[in-house]
């Protein structure tokens, strides 16, 4: 097999072009990626070619080729179609990583609507503050999550359906309806909406530190770079076997646990099942996995479980792996080259920039506890946190900024032009990250620079919990932070005031932990509370976080007379 090509040869004449060309793409014509990731494929020659081979925790299996893909992902648009959903309507997924899922998501572009994933682990109201937001209209959803949508039915008057993929003969109630996909009249030809480059894709919901969580629009012509990126970075070949672990309730899981690799007529495996070292391991195994996206919090687990396990079966089918959410620590890179025989190349990207943008590419050195390089095309710096002027001095930490206009670049936050304005600084893109910059152009990631808390890399904003607990009656004031965790890197821990009249004691805190617990995720869980007198303010009265942070961490705080000032 022949060696990746090197950073230099893959910079050199970059242009975003060569992903047009070999998407067969115009300029100015039509662009649906429900499309691209299934009836493109099979005019290549490959619809009998495996797309998914989906497996759960009980055992069960299926199976689909492109051209099953292409074929029920028409059924699925052509259905959403007869229900009145109309183009650029938002239709929300919310289910287990089931095949539905998978295949609903190129249904809904297909026929022109907007996707919109969310987390099936979501409680009602993290449900519902993103169904109001986004204004949605239709809910794909399975049986067993059914009753939170029905909970928060009636506070949401624009929901005209909900679609339930397993209903059997369960009684449905008022605008439910029954979609099983595989027993639905198959829809050969679909006349696919012909989305152009800048048509509404995907809103995918992500935290930032106030407010609600943003939604983030995508655009189809974001496949571009995912599917230049995915065969780059990820080193696609047309024989792999390529397993993705992220949710598409998380950005990884859209871009490339279903665009990336689909535009690229690869097969993927689909585990729908929690972390479990030995189950992870025969799953590589049995379906001979060749590469393979996970996270660090998974590479933790799977070191903590030692190499006895990984020597207990056969995974020499490993040939590229790749890692993405949180700091990759230079251990787990040393650990996985020793025990896989490659190691983990860590990829920085955000929901809001679509695709990797800083990463180890195949054919560089990899240099353990770096995030590498910018991808060919991207143009980044790190910026002084005061002037917004490049840092341009080796190993001095800044802000990790863009330039503009790469292809998978959000269009803008749902709703919410000054929050999406407040991320461009001095013509650059502002991720809300520090790193440094070696001499060779790899970036050292050290930290965030906001109170976003990055558990088990997903973003949870201190505000979503903080105004769970604030519907407590004994809470008067609350600031949620993050507090360091040996697998999670990150964990929520919240500082409580109480009313007058409420002393702390642990039932009150048990109390408390219940109250929210429906309500939030369960990654969005305090781990602890504690109840404090006060909280350390600005002068105008703004909790400061970082100073109950940095504690946590046990950092210093740092010059607190220009916070005081705020
Ligand atoms: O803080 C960075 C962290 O995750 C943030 C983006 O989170 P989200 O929008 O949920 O998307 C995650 C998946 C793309 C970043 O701003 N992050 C992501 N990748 C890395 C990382 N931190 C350190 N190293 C990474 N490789």
């Amino acid at each position: 097999m022949s060696d990746p090509p090197s950073y230099e040869e893959l910079s050199a004449n970059f242009s975003w072009s060569i992903a047009e060309q070999e998407l067969g793409h115009q300029p100015g014509d039509p662009i649906n990626i429900g499309w691209m990731c299934s009836d493109r494929i099979c005019r290549m020659g490959l619809a009998n070619k495996l797309a998914l081979h989906w497996e759960d925790y009980q055992g069960n299996e299926k199976q689909f080729t492109f051209d099953d893909l292409r074929v029920l992902s028409n059924t699925i648009a052509h259905f959403l179609s007869e229900l009145g959903i109309r183009p650029g309507e938002r239709v929300c997924l919310f289910m287990d990583r089931v095949p539905e899922l998978y295949i609903g998501f190129l249904g809904v572009l297909k026929m022109g609507g907007v996707v919109q994933p969310l987390f099936s682990a979501f409680g009602d109201e993290s449900l519902f503050v993103r169904l109001q937001d986004a204004n949605t209209s239709a809910i794909v959803t399975q049986k067993k999550h059914v009753h939170k949508v029905r909970k928060i039915r009636e506070h949401l008057p624009n929901l005209r359906y909900i679609i339930l993929v397993d209903a059997g003969e369960s009684p449905l109630q008022q605008s439910e309806v029954s979609f099983p996909m595989d027993q639905a009249r198959r829809i050969e030809d679909f006349a696919v909406y012909p989305t152009t480059a800048e048509s509404p894709s995907v809103l995918h919901y992500t935290s930032g530190t106030t407010g609600q969580p943003k939604g983030a629009q995508h655009v189809h012509y974001s496949v571009i770079s995912q599917y230049l990126t995915a065969k780059w970075v990820l080193d696609l070949r047309p024989d792999d076997v390529y397993w993705c672990n992220a949710d598409p309730g998380w950005v990884t899981g859209t871009s490339y646990g279903i665009i990336g690799p689909w535009s690229n007529g690869i097969t993927q495996v689909v585990f729908d099942s929690g972390f479990n070292a030995e189950r992870w391991y025969e799953f590589i195994e049995k379906h001979r996995v060749t590469v393979w996206y996970s996270a660090p919090t998974a590479i933790r687990l799977l070191m903590k479980e030692g190499t006895e396990i990984v020597q207990r079966h056969d995974l020499s089918s490993l040939r590229h792996l790749a890692s993405v959410g949180e700091p990759l620590n230079a251990e787990a890179v040393v650990w996985s080259q020793k025990v896989f025989g490659t190691p983990f190349h860590d990829t920085f990207w955000q929901t809001e920039t679509g695709c990797i943008v800083i990463t180890n590419l195949p054919g560089m050195p990899v240099k353990p506890g770096s995030m590498g390089k910018a991808f060919p095309g991207i143009t980044a710096t790190v910026l002084h946190p005061k002037t917004y002027e490049a840092v341009n001095q080796t190993g001095i930490a800044g802000l990790i900024a863009l330039r503009p206009g790469w292809p998978s670049q959000i269009r803008g936050y749902w709703n919410n032009e000054a929050g999406f304005k407040a991320k461009f600084k001095n013509g650059w893109y502002l991720c809300g990250d520090r790193a440094s910059i070696d001499a060779d152009g790899y970036f050292w990631f050290m930290g965030r620079d906001d109170d976003v808390i990055n558990t088990g890399g997903h973003l949870v904003g201190p505000f979503e919990i903080e105004s769970a607990l604030l519907e407590h009656h004994a809470v008067a004031e609350s600031a949620a932070v993050a507090k360091p965790d040996p697998v999670n890197m990150e964990v929520v821990k919240a500082f409580v005031t109480l009313k007058r009249g409420y002393d702390p004691s642990g039932d009150l805190e048990l109390e408390i932990m219940n109250h929210i617990r429906k309500r939030l995720s369960p990654l969005a869980m305090p781990q602890e509370i504690e109840f404090v007198d006060c909280l350390p303010k600005t002068r105008s009265g703004k909790i400061v976080r970082r100073i109950l942070r940095c504690k946590e961490f046990h950092e210093p705080v740092g010059d607190l007379s220009t916070i005081m000032d705020d």
